[in-house]
């Protein structure tokens, strides 16, 4: 499963970047105490972050217990998320304080406070019930970016129940197999929501879904997009509606910390996505301290922005979870970088006054491409930290980002972390760490990585696999349904320690260096997609004989979808065709950026096609020019040079 190709050598970068005087001097952290602690004990350390930050109705008796691969924190203790997140910012008298400067993508705006934020809940949790919804429920999202997407996280965790957040962008098929996996009850929508000026049509991808699932009974509808919809009699309901007769008290119930919060599916290297679980407080507690370290957040006077999809995990945990718990002040945007131009999203820093701006690296590369004039027409200088999230950072974006958003000041904290590991792993700490551009330096407090060679033996300098080597409060419990699987995929590779599946360098100063991921999953833009999937995808198509995919190294995306197929007989290639047919069987984002015909793929002599030598050819690697790549007689020769090539298995 593994590919020592992914770790390659990489030029050393040798800049460095110390964290300025003037912003140590106000930093929460400006020395390694925080290193120090967790060091002589982490166990204790995080008790100490989880008594600190979370209130808790009930005091835990064990702050972990570790079955290998399965943990628990704070056992024994009980809370309510949404508590958590709300009322005892409203009860501490801050109920005024805004919780999100909404955006609409069509330049709409709404804010909405603490004290708003924690009504709506309230009343939608009471719609929740109202609808039959129980503690261990499950209850699918399925919405734009709109605070709504927050309200309904937010009050299913209010009454115990699990959501299972599925990204707008993902087709009706995706969306059926994941209520299917979850045997959801509800399923909360909107018409549709707004997406480069136009409306994406979510409720009518919703009734798709539908056609092929059996366990939602209820589908709540948020009006937002105010496109025409078929409401179905008995099972839809306007969230308006609801909401207007709702019960506006549903006090917080208390949870025990291991309740289930919430399902998130992602991809792995096979072709089924796995309902990744997150539990309660753990997950809360890893949530709320990250952000507020790692951005070194002052929640009375910063403006942060993340700019994620509620639908992905840096949506859940820092948007919705760990910004929340914090008591943070946020904006919420709902629509794409480039409407109505390339400067939306440094028009919206200006006007908000934005201090944090968290985002990915490949929303970067396509900032840098459309120009430094685009930053250089709006006042940046609210801005004081900036982070990166999603794939490694090139130094050359990271140098863009630090002199054309962050005038130079701006620490910037690259974060590496993943759907299981529920929150920020490895990151700088702003006050305190040293940065290089493209590192993400060293694990947090609290957190063990270690890079292990392929028998497993700890590497000190050089590339290597990256393990986690102890249990963490936000790390996944487990795959819903699956727990076979999840032993299997995270903790056989290397016995012992958690694979997180990325490869990674460490320098002669002991500072990480990420390099990708090395098993069979592409990063595009920041998401995770399994060439499995996309594979299965094309070869569902009647056309399709056989498909290999690969993740090639893209400018702008990070990698890119390339798909190689052949066809059956008598079939003719249509590249569009497939490429539609991969966006309805998954979503759009899962579109090969190139499909390539070939009479046969490059196998093994055990019949394993060479994924590896596909990425070279895509990469122009040893065969020069890749824009002979079209010809399919590369292919042909490349067939033959691995019919050449020893047995690989
Ligand atoms: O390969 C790593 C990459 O994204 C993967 C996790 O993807 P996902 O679960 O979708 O979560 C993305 C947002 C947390 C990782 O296995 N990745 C994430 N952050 C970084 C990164 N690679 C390098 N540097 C990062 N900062």
């Amino acid at each position: 499963m593994t590919d020592a190709h992914a770790i390659d050598s990489l030029g050393w970068e040798r800049r460095t970047f110390v964290p300025s005087d003037a912003f140590r001097s106000n930093a929460l952290v400006s020395d390694h105490s925080l290193y120090d602690e967790a060091s002589q004990d982490s166990t204790a350390f995080w008790a100490k972050q989880a008594r600190e930050l979370i209130s808790w109705s009930k005091e835990w008796h064990t702050a972990s217990e570790w079955n290998l691969p399965f943990a628990k924190w704070f056992v024994g203790g009980e809370l309510n998320v949404s508590y958590n997140c709300l009322d005892r910012h409203v009860l501490a008298g801050r109920g005024d304080k805004v919780a999100f400067h909404f955006e609409g993508e069509p330049g709409d705006t709404r804010t909405v406070t603490y004290a708003q934020l924690l009504d709506e809940t309230q009343r939608f949790a009471n719609v929740l019930k109202g609808l039959g919804v129980v503690k261990g429920d499950r209850v699918n999202i399925y919405m734009p970016m709109i605070p709504e997407a927050a309200i309904a996280m937010l009050a299913c965790a209010r009454i115990g129940a699990a959501h299972s957040v599925v990204f707008g962008g993902f087709s009706a098929i995706s969306l059926t197999d994941r209520i299917n996996d979850a045997e959801a009850k509800v399923l909360i929508t909107a018409d549709g929501g707004w997406r480069r000026g136009e409306i994406f049509p979510l409720k009518h991808t919703a009734d798709e879904a539908l056609l092929g699932t059996s366990t939602i009974t209820d589908v709540v509808v948020v009006r937002r997009g105010g496109n025409e919809i078929t409401m179905h009699d008995g099972r839809d309901h306007w969230y308006h509606e609801l909401m207007a007769q709702a019960d506006p008290v549903c006090p917080p119930e208390p949870m025990d910390s291991e309740q289930l919060l919430f399902l998130l599916y992602t991809s792995g290297t096979t072709g089924k996505p796995k309902g990744i679980m997150h539990t309660s407080g753990g997950y809360l507690t890893q949530a709320a301290f990250t952000h507020k370290y790692v951005f070194d957040l002052h929640a009375d006077t910063d403006v942060y922005w993340c700019t994620a999809d509620v639908g992905w995990i840096t949506g859940h945990t820092y948007i919705v979870y760990g910004p929340l718990a914090n008591g943070a002040t946020q904006v919420m945007y709902e629509g794409v970088p480039n409407f109505p131009g390339n400067d939306r999203m440094w028009q919206i820093v200006e006007k908000y006054g934005v201090t944090l701006f968290y985002t990915a690296p490949t929303a970067i590369r396509t900032f840098m491409k459309w120009g430094d004039h685009e930053p250089a027409k709006h006042d940046l200088s609210s801005l004081r930290l900036l982070g990166s999230v999603g794939e490694p950072i090139n130094p050359e974006a990271w140098m863009w980002y630090h002199e054309h958003i962050g005038g130079s000041t701006c620490p910037i904290v690259d974060t590496w972390w993943q759907t299981e590991t529920g929150a920020i792993m490895i990151s700088p700490l702003p006050g305190v760490t040293t940065t290089k551009p493209g590192s993400a330096t060293f694990g947090l407090p609290g957190i063990g990585t270690e890079l292990v060679d392929e028998s497993g033996e700890h590497v000190e300098r050089g590339g290597g696999y990256l393990t986690l080597t102890q249990p963490w409060p936000a790390m996944l419990r487990g795959i819903w349904g699956d727990p076979d699987r999840y032993r299997e995929t995270y903790w056989s590779r290397f016995p012992g320690r958690y694979f997180a599946g990325d490869g990674a360098k460490l320098d002669d100063d002991g500072y990480l260096w990420l390099l990708g991921r090395v098993d069979d999953v592409m990063n595009v833009s920041g998401h995770r997609i399994s060439t499995t999937e996309v594979e299965s995808a094309l070869v569902s198509h009647p056309s399709v004989c056989e498909a290999a995919v690969v993740g090639a190294l893209d400018a702008t995306t990070g990698q890119a979808i390339i798909a190689y197929v052949t066809l059956r007989g008598g079939f003719e290639g249509d590249e569009q065709a497939l490429r539609n047919h991969v966006a309805v069987e998954i979503g759009s984002i899962a579109k090969p950026k190139a499909i390539y015909f070939t009479p046969d793929l490059p196998k093994t002599r055990s019949g394993k096609i060479m994924r590896r030598l596909l990425r070279d050819v895509a990469e122009g690697r040893n065969l020069g020019d890749t824009s002979t790549l079209a010809d399919a007689s590369v292919v042909n020769e490349l067939q033959r040079r691995a019919a050449e090539a020893p047995a690989e298995d």
